[in-house]
């Protein structure tokens, strides 16, 4: 024992301590797959574009179950892993304990003002929604705000259910939210296309459009008794261009497509009307007794990361790598729709982006993929033969030929997706 520090001198230890760090460091390095050393090197986000140029080429087909049916952000997430400590929150444990937010007598009651201006201040930098003289009621995932937006503009007369109606191909999830719980005051009345009953009616107006992409107004060809919710939760520059401020009765916002996170349940209404809003902020009252306070200052956080990035002279904004993002899978796409000719993707329209300032064509979160060549049930041809899980066509009360993927999934996955729908291996495709 007292050999010790005789036999290992201050120059044996010095050289053992720099050996251990060396290894340690190196382990940690492998088993991140660089990834750790590369987000403290490209915490600038000059250097963001070009490692996830990096990070998308390399793709082996392992043979897994590639599932793209549900729109999960995940392609935000090496954005987010690459800004680094911008948007880490440390919330301490005395904090929201109360179910009140200090928002000066806000008629939602539970907003966060940070939130509510971060909000505000987005908007106006995208210019995608006008925000003057609007209130503002936050719901846990606009999945929430649609339901209290049903529950508000719905009359609570005597007069029976409302009819709740949109245009096909809709969004899946509207008549399972409308009719899950058999209201007495409104009813999923189907395809807004083939509407045609006289009285009060809602009709949600999703634009650009899931699952299609295309831009919309209202379609039911009615004199003035429609009721209209404009779901924009997609009315964002990576996906379409920002032609002009939506300026709308009631407009649905979410965090789940803005800046991909949807795990923490953050949506927003714009609301021109007080009552309606009044109505809303009842309805979450009752439902959730407000909205989580620590997502809404996350939310708010993120946010504002998000418009710092914007307002930046030297480094791109946040909606400058996502639009790259999906221009690149975009045209992809349709280069592998040219090539197989088996399936087909909607051409969209060039306009121009007032906030990207260049004409582009839309570039929806999902592809509206018809199959082509006698393929009748799409859904089941890409499951059965390629391994892709898709959503058929219909649920959103269009045609089995057509399924929706998702084009908001990490590299890896979108990668192996376009070599599996190009090869000839196992499949007519
Ligand atoms: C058109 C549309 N509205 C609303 C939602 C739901 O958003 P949230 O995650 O905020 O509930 C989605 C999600 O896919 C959507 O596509």
């Amino acid at each position: 024992m007292e050999q010790a520090p005789r036999i290992l001198s201050w120059r044996n230890m010095l050289v053992l301590s720099l050996a251990v760090n060396f290894s340690l460091i190196l382990k940690i390095f492998k088993s991140s797959g660089g990834n750790s050393l590369d987000r403290t090197a490209v915490s600038g986000s000059s250097l963001l574009s070009s490692a996830s140029c990096k990070y998308s080429e390399v793709e082996e087909d392992d043979g897994r179950i590639l599932n793209l049916k549900f729109g999960d952000p995940t392609v935000y997430e090496r954005y987010w892993q690459e800004t680094g400590e911008a948007t880490t929150m440390v919330i301490p444990g005395w904090q929201s304990l109360s179910y009140f937010s200090d928002n000066n007598n806000n008629l939602c009651w539970f907003l966060e003002p940070e939130l509510g201006k971060e909000i505000v201040r987005v908007h106006q930098i995208v210019g995608n929604a006008v925000t003057q003289d609007r209130f503002i009621v936050v719901g846990t995932g606009s999945t929430q705000l649609c339901q209290a937006a049903l529950y508000a503009l719905s009359p609570h007369d005597h007069s029976g259910p409302i009819n709740v109606v949109s245009a096909s191909p809709y969004y899946s999830s509207y008549p399972l939210i409308t009719d899950y719980l058999k209201s007495g005051l409104y009813r999923w009345g189907g395809d807004a296309k083939t509407y045609k009953e006289e009285g009060p009616y809602i009709e949600l107006v999703t634009s650009p459009n899931n699952p299609d992409g295309f831009l919309r107004q209202s379609v039911v060809n009615s004199s003035s008794e429609g009721i209209l919710i404009h779901d924009l939760a997609y009315y964002w520059p990576q996906y379409t261009p920002i032609t002009s401020k939506a300026d709308h009765d009631v407009m649905l916002f979410t965090a789940s497509k803005s800046t991909g996170h949807a795990g923490m349940r953050i949506g927003w209404a714009l609301v021109k009307d007080r009552e309606t809003a009044r109505k809303m902020t009842e309805y979450i009252e009752l439902n959730t007794i407000g909205v989580s306070k620590d997502s809404q200052l996350r939310a708010a956080k993120v946010l504002k990361v998000v418009s710092d990035s914007c307002d930046s002279e030297t480094a791109k904004s946040f909606f400058g790598h996502s639009y790259d993002a999906m221009s690149k899978r975009w045209k992809l796409l349709k280069q592998a729709s040219k090539d197989s000719k088996r399936f087909t993707v909607p051409d969209f329209a060039s306009q121009r982006c007032n906030f990207l300032g260049k004409v582009f064509e839309s570039q929806p979160a999902f592809a509206w993929l018809k199959c082509e060549e006698g393929i009748v049930d799409c859904e089941r041809f890409l499951r059965e033969k390629k391994k892709i899980i898709t959503k058929s066509g219909k649920y959103f009360g269009d045609d089995q030929s057509y399924v929706r993927i998702s084009m908001l999934d990490r590299d890896s996955t979108f990668n192996i997706f376009l070599k599996r729908i190009t090869s000839s291996s196992s499949s007519t495709l």
